[in-house]
């Protein structure tokens, strides 16, 4: 039996770097405790304010959110941290050589309803050791990312990690409080019979786009000649551990709903993390035409349109929107 604490040990190139995942990991230990009491724990509903994207925070958000920035604060080799619940953000300490950015509750309108919820996160290097770091000092392309991951709180409690080009599965113990690992070298297949997307938002998709679901929809009677399948979890985690399990395409294209909004999904800690495991695991993460870890930021919160999952039907879409493109 290989637990994470033994995996980093043996096989991590960077001590720093599986530090701060320890300290991540630990915390999420933490919060799917806090998961796991539910409604029991009086935690549950608004905590009455807004996080700067305008959604209403969950009291677990803010918990989440806290749990990890103390903790990461006090890890001697994090410079700073950036968090989407966070307008800026913190610097930590100036010596260490690293960045951390996370979600901390990803798809929390599931907490609600007793459904999956996740911590996302990325670890950058960081450039300025000695000085306090700053919002811009975050801003690197998802390409530099040393390492990133998630933790799945389920029916049970899982980390996807890539690190050192490896991606792996930990299952939590609740019995020892180990993260014991259940896979190593994931890879996803190729080609896919099943996508997930936001269905209700057809009306404010570009042509390729509706076009490529209409496609699907068709199934065997289209020009894709079989039938696809459709699943929806609403937290990206969710969807995306369903895609390192079993492969598939998971997209939050861009839509014209809000003007002000390029896609809804965050780049710098939703779309890099999970395009970095899947494209480790074979597969591939486009804004629908370019690959996202390429995309330089511009701001920490940054959204941008995501493609992602299995290889052959990233590069469908990608083919569509460029036949669009050229008319
Ligand atoms: O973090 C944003 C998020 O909750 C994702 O986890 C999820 O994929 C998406 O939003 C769900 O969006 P919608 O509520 O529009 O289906
Ligand atoms: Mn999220």
């Amino acid at each position: 039996m290989t637990t994470l604490t033994h995996y980093l040990n043996d096989h991590t190139a960077n001590p720093a770097v599986s530090d701060v995942i320890t300290t991540i990991t630990e915390v999420g230990k933490t919060i799917s405790q806090l998961l796991r009491k539910g409604a029991l724990a009086d935690i549950l509903g608004e905590a009455g304010n807004q996080n700067i994207q305008g959604e209403d925070q969950k009291k677990l958000d803010v918990l989440a959110n806290d749990l990890l920035l103390d903790a990461l604060a006090q890890n001697s080799h994090c410079a700073g941290v950036a968090s989407e619940e966070l307008d800026n953000a913190t610097p930590a300490n100036a010596d260490g050589s690293l960045l951390v950015l996370f979600d901390p509750l990803d798809g929390s309108s599931n907490i609600d309803i007793n459904m999956a919820v996740g911590t996302i996160f990325s670890i950058l290097p960081y450039q300025r050791q000695g000085e306090d770091s700053e919002n811009e000092d975050f801003l690197q392309a998802g390409n530099q990312q040393l390492a990133a991951g998630y933790l799945l709180y389920g029916t049970s409690t899982m980390l996807a990690l890539t690190v050192d080009d490896n991606v792996l599965m930990f299952s939590l113990d609740p019995d020892s409080g180990d993260y014991v690992l259940i896979e190593d070298k994931v890879q996803i297949d190729a080609d896919t019979s099943e996508y997930a997307i936001n269905g209700s938002n057809y009306r404010y998709w570009c042509a390729p786009m509706q076009q490529y679901i209409d496609e699907l929809i068709a199934g065997k009677d289209g020009v894709r000649g079989r039938n696809f399948n459709t699943r929806w979890v609403a937290a990206m985690v969710g969807d995306v551990h369903r895609i390192l399990c079993r492969g598939g395409l998971f997209t939050y294209p861009f839509d014209t709903k809000d003007a002000k909004k390029a896609g809804k999904l965050r780049l710098m800690y939703e779309a890099n993390p999970m395009s970095l495991l899947i494209e480790r695991a074979g597969g591939s993460a486009t804004d629908a035409v370019n690959r996202i870890l390429d995309i330089e930021p511009t701001d920490i919160h940054q959204r941008v349109p995501v493609v992602l999952g299995s290889k052959n039907e990233v590069s469908y879409v990608k083919d569509l929107h460029m036949q669009h493109a050229s008319k």
